[in-house]
């Protein structure tokens, strides 16, 4: 059986990682039929198109999607993130954002006496609602009496479908703890929609304990004392931060991989790199594919192809143990070789 796979390669170094991914996902014997999109910086820029609504509704059919990494420095901010980004991730309800934090032999912390024993967490952050959602709006725009609002949208569904997702993962796992993020002490209202259906929820999971932090002690203890962390839950903002955090412990943002899922699987999951397209470094060989790698393995656990996925994920991490550092700057081999020896590892 052969998967349909949409190939938003994108921007900057977004192609270049994406094609190893492929490559590593070939060698690793699974059949995929690929539909590339031609989304992005490149794309806005040369026709004003972001995400037309024909090829929305076209990658609805699809089994999965792999995205590279859009952005170029001439588009403004927030166009191909509100307009791409966003918009798939609200149209095609993907209301879990996965993100594992896993220190992988052979990568290194900047944590002084951390080994990956102390370092494997997943964060389960919200992907559709918070300040994401976008409620708000000016008035009286570039005058002196300007207001602006952002608000942060939260709904007992949005919350509940996600620390139920998460309490479904922590009881699949060793030690199944749970932890939820949020700001309870001054997001009162917010905070206290969260609290509540945590604690409803967490009454169906009798086999998972629990704990609350606030965000802010959690950046605290990511970095003093990361092995009290297995799963996270946390809003759709609290996780975009505390998952940079996540990357930086875990052998940076060439290593960091996501998954926003449909868990239900109403429409497909779309898979990618949590980096950006890195424009500086594009066409130079040095991006490290492994993020993009990582998050092609995570594409294949979630269309069921578990062996596959493991098989990958321990070929990273031989990889690792040859390939150098993990940054542009640190790497002894190009995005190619990267991509070569985790192919040639494969077990
Ligand atoms: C991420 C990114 C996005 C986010 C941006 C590019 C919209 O930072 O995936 O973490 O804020 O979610
Ligand atoms: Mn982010």
């Amino acid at each position: 059986m052969s998967y349909r796979i949409g190939i938003i390669a994108g921007d900057g170094i977004g192609p270049e990682v994406v094609a190893e991914a492929l490559k590593v996902i070939d060698a690793v014997g699974v059949k995929i039929d690929t539909v590339d999109y031609d989304l992005g910086g490149r794309r806005y820029l040369s026709t004003g198109e972001v995400l037309p609504d024909t090829v929305l509704e076209e990658i609805r059919g699809l089994d999965c999607v792999l995205l590279g990494a859009v952005g170029t420095p001439e588009v403004p901010p927030g166009v191909l993130e509100r307009g791409l980004l966003l918009r798939l991730r609200f149209e095609l309800d993907l209301y879990v954002n996965l993100r594992p934090v896993k220190l992988l032999p052979g990568a290194s912390t900047p944590l002084a006496g951390r080994g990956p024993a102390d370092i494997d967490m997943v964060v389960i952050r919200e992907n559709t609602e918070g300040t994401y959602a976008g409620e708000g709006g000016f008035l009286r725009r570039g005058t002196a009496h300007e207001i602006a609002t952002q608000g942060s949208v939260n709904t007992r569904l949005g919350a509940e479908r996600c620390i139920r997702y998460a309490f479904e993962l922590a009881a699949k796992r060793p030690r199944r703890h749970l932890t939820m993020c949020h700001k309870t002490n001054v997001l009162t209202f917010a905070g206290d929609l969260w609290q509540r259906t945590f604690d409803d929820v967490a009454r169906d999971y009798p086999s998972v304990t629990t704990a609350y932090n606030h965000v802010d002690a959690a950046c605290l203890y990511m970095v003093e004392s990361p092995d009290r962390y297995d799963v996270i839950v946390t809003d759709n903002l609290f996780g975009d931060i505390l998952t940079d955090l996540g990357a930086a412990i875990a052998g940076g943002l060439g290593l960091a991989a996501s998954g926003n899922l449909n868990p239900v699987r109403e429409a497909p999951s779309v898979f990618e790199p949590v980096h950006g397209s890195a424009p500086d470094i594009a066409g130079t060989g040095r991006a490290n594919p492994l993020a993009a790698i990582i998050s092609a393995a995570m594409m294949l656990e979630f269309l069921g192809e578990s062996a596959a996925a493991a098989r990958i994920e321990a070929a990273v991490g031989i990889a690792l143990t040859t390939m150098g550092g993990t940054t542009a700057s640190t790497m002894q081999s190009s995005t190619r070789e990267v991509g070569d020896l985790v192919a040639a590892n494969l077990a």
